[in-house]
This record gives C-alpha cells, structure tokens and sequence, in this order.
C-alpha cells in the first residue's frame, strides 16, 4: 500500500467548540492534510453526551456515539483525541486510551496541569504518544517550540499573557478608565468572560497554563499547584490611571524562571513598561515572551481561544501523531525526562514592587518609611509624593518602586511599615517585571 493510500483512524471525546473545529479543519482539509503527512485522516467515532444535539454542522448520526467503549475498544482507533473538559473522567479516558497502546491528543489543561507526569509514564510504558499544544495559548505554537524548535537552548524564563478574559479586562479598565466589576458584566453580556469567571479572574486557568510551560521548558514537573497565584479583582482603575503615569501597564502575567537552586512560577498581575512589547497585546490576544540562554529575546503572539484556533493546534498533533505512526518510529513525548527540580516559595522569588502607602502627611513619616526599607536590605529605585493627589488635608500617598528583591524581604518590609504611627494604609502592592 502506498503511503497515501493508509488511514489513520481517529476518535474524537466531545463535540463542543474544539471538538466541532477539530472535526471541521479534519474534513475541510483533509486532502492537504493527506497530502502533507501521507495518509488520510478517517474519524471513526465522535463521544457526545447527547447524539441527538443540534451541533451546527453536517455530522454523519452514525459516527456519534455515547458510549466510550466504541473509542476505546476500538483497536482500529489509533489516536484518541480528548476535547470534552473536565479532569475525573477526561483523564480516566486518557489512561485508559494510553494503556490500550492508544495515542492521545489532548487541550485539556486542567488535567495537564495536574497529572501530566502519571500521562507521560504510561505513554512510555505503551510505547505510545500524548500531545497536548492546544492546553496553552490555543493558536500559538508555543508547547512545540519549546519542546522541539528550542531543544538545544536552555530557557531562562518565559512570561505570558495566557488568559484572554483578563487581558480584554485589563484593555478595557486602561482604554477607558472603567473598574472592574463594570468591565466584567460587560464582558459576560458579549460571552467574552464566562458565567462563572472565578477560574480566570482569579488566576487559576493562566496558573495551570504557567504549570505546563515551566514543566515543558524546564523538563521537569510542575503542576498547577506549584504556582503561586493571585488574581485581577484588586486592581483598580485608580491603580491603572496611577501606574500609567509612571511608563506602566498593568498585565496579568504567568512568569517562570530558572534559577540554579529552583523555578520561581507564579501568576499575579505585574506592572509591565509601556514599551515593552508585552504592552501593546491587548484584547482577548495572548502572547509568550521566552528568554533562552542563547537564543535571546522572542515573544510569540496569537489568539489563545476559540473554535479554529485552538481547533489548529489539536489537529497539528494528531498529523505529527500521524507522521511517527507512519513511520513506525519510538513514541517518545519529549517531556519525559524529568529531572525534579524544587519550586521555590514565593517568599524566595525575586521581583521589583510597586507599593502606594497611604499616610498623614506630616513630618517623619516617609524617612521612617525610607528607614525600614533601608534596614530590610531593599533598595528603592523611584519615590514619589504628588500632593495634586492628596486625598485629603491631613493625608498623602507616597509611591515606591524597588529594585529586584527578595520578597520575603520584601514582605517583612509592609509588614513593619504597617506598624509605624502616621502609616494609614498599604494601598496596593504590585510587582514589577522590566
Ligand atoms: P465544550 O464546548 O463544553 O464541549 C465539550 C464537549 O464534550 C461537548 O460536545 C460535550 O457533549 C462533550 N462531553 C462533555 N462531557 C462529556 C461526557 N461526560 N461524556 C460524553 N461527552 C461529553 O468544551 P470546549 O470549549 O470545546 O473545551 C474542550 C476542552 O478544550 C477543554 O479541556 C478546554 O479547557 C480546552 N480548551 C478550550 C478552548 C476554547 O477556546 N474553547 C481553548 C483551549 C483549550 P455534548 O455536546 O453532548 O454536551
Ligand atoms: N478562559 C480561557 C481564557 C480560555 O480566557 O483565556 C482559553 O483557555
């Protein structure tokens, strides 16, 4: 049989918005897809909930199914590719497809961020294959850069704008002045953020995200609990207007970095310079700014959700899938040769701060402040009191911005400012990325 004349036959776990663009970029191109890896692409079962569903699109009825079992005991089913969510039983249906001798292709982070070092080993056991570039960043390619395009380079640290409801949020807050909680209606009414935005405005989803990255890029384990996280819903549009007047934006980051005596992976939002190239993404647009050792500077930028988007991304791993089943080569993920590094205590990361203390405005009280900066070994880059702000007579706000420490350090800093007489209030604490 000639090479174009094999098929690879496929199953598909769910028929939602990655499901349908899956299924639509594997009919709608199916000849281009032969032709570039040399066998066609044949989905042989589709796993719904609910088989009579209106789903928009022509489907044969004969190919969806309810029941898992026709997938996963299918031995002609060489690829499972999982896009219906959820972690229990998502991630029961990829252990079972990968002890099958199963391929897997997944988007599904929330299980990667979790159980992707238990995924890899009985990928290795079976001596079959998980690929999983549409968990993060949807359209952009970052998973297999760095798996593949960056292989030889060491990875210094990598930060992303991984969440596209909290950067249309913060684009909105900085366009337009709005706060928060106005901004987010907003965007629920267009379905930009979801009914229940917990999971993105707290942080969690770019945490797991940030977990999948540092463990690609640092070829070790990182899970979504690892990571250090705080969310969006504190800043105000009075930060925003603040921090803008200084040369800053305000982002929510995912930031990892390699350190020799441990990774430093947190999510929280981060001041950014306006000139940075991270600045101008706005929108629901993701970017990934990786630094390697010798590769340098690079920043990949992109759409992280949405139908075909992420729908290009599942279907790029099951044709590279494709091309080792083809060639009978090892199935070796790449990612499986974890050497465990720790991950450092948010106490032990290092950053710049942003801080507005809220104080009577009388004498002594910023040298008092300044002293205990001093003592705490953090040095101060910029200090400013703009009484055109005062929010009252008998009160003023001083702004600081550190040079890189420590935060614990830091931390001890509030911690005794708080205690000082004429010392009203931390009103906010930002971190500071260059
Ligand atoms: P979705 O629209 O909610 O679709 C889920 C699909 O899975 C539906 O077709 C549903 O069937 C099916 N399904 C769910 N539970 C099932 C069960 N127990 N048994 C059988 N079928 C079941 O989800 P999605 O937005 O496509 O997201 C899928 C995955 O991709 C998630 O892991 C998500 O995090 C990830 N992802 C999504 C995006 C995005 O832009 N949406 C981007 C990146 C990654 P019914 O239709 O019958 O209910
Ligand atoms: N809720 C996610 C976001 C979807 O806003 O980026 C893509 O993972």
């Amino acid at each position: 049989m000639s090479l174009n004349q094999q098929v690879i036959k496929v199953g598909l776990l769910g028929m939602g918005t990655v499901g349908r663009g899956t299924y639509r970029m594997l009919t709608d191109n199916a000849e281009y897809i032969a032709r570039r890896i040399g066998a066609k692409v044949e989905i042989k079962k589709i796993l719904v909930r609910d088989t009579t569903k209106d789903r928009g699109i022509q489907v044969d009825p004969a190919i969806l199914t309810s029941s898992i079992d026709e997938i996963l005991n299918d031995p002609d089913i060489n690829i499972v590719i999982e896009v219906m969510g959820g972690v229990d039983l998502a991630l029961d249906y990829m252990r079972r497809a990968l002890k099958n001798g199963q391929n897997v292709v997944t988007a599904n982070k929330d299980v990667m961020a979790l159980h992707s070092k238990e995924l890899f080993d009985l990928a290795l056991t079976n001596n079959c294959n998980i690929l999983f570039g549409a968990s993060v960043a949807g359209a952009i390619p970052i998973i297999r850069t760095l798996r593949k395009s960056l292989a030889s380079d060491r990875v210094e640290s990598i930060s992303g704008i991984i969440n596209g409801t909290t950067n249309y949020i913060l684009t909105k807050m900085t366009n337009e002045g709005a706060d928060f909680n106005e901004v987010l209606k907003e965007a629920q009414a267009k379905g930009y953020a979801e009914a229940d935005p917990t999971a993105d405005v707290e942080g969690h989803d770019a945490a797991r995200k940030i977990a999948i990255l540092a463990s690609v890029a640092f070829n070790t384990h990182v899970t979504a609990d690892d990571v250090y996280v705080e969310g969006i819903t504190k800043i105000s549009a009075e930060d925003i207007a603040y921090v803008k007047e200084l040369g800053y934006i305000i982002k929510l980051l995912g930031i990892a970095k390699f350190r020799p005596e441990g990774i430093e992976v947190r999510v929280h939002p981060t001041l950014v310079p306006q000139k940075h190239l991270m600045a101008s993404v706005g929108g629901v647009f993701n970017a990934v700014f990786v630094k390697g050792s010798a590769t340098g500077d690079m920043m990949f930028y992109g759409q992280g959700a949405g139908e075909l988007p992420t729908a290009s991304a599942v279907v790029a791993d099951i044709m590279d899938i494709s091309g080792d089943i083809l060639r009978n080569v090892p199935k070796i993920t790449g990612c499986v040769n974890y050497t465990d590094k720790p991950v450092l205590p948010i106490g032990e990361s290092e950053s710049r701060f942003y801080i507005k203390i809220l104080i009577d405005d009388k004498p002594g009280v910023l040298a008092s402040i300044a002293m205990v900066f001093g003592n705490e070994g953090v040095s101060l880059a910029t200090v400013i009191q703009q009484d055109a702000k005062k929010p009252t007579d008998d009160t003023t706000e001083l702004i600081f911005i550190t040079h890189t420490a420590r935060e614990k350090h830091l931390q001890n800093v509030l911690h005794c400012i708080k205690q000082l007489s004429g010392v009203k209030d931390i009103a906010s604490m930002i971190r500071v990325e260059r």
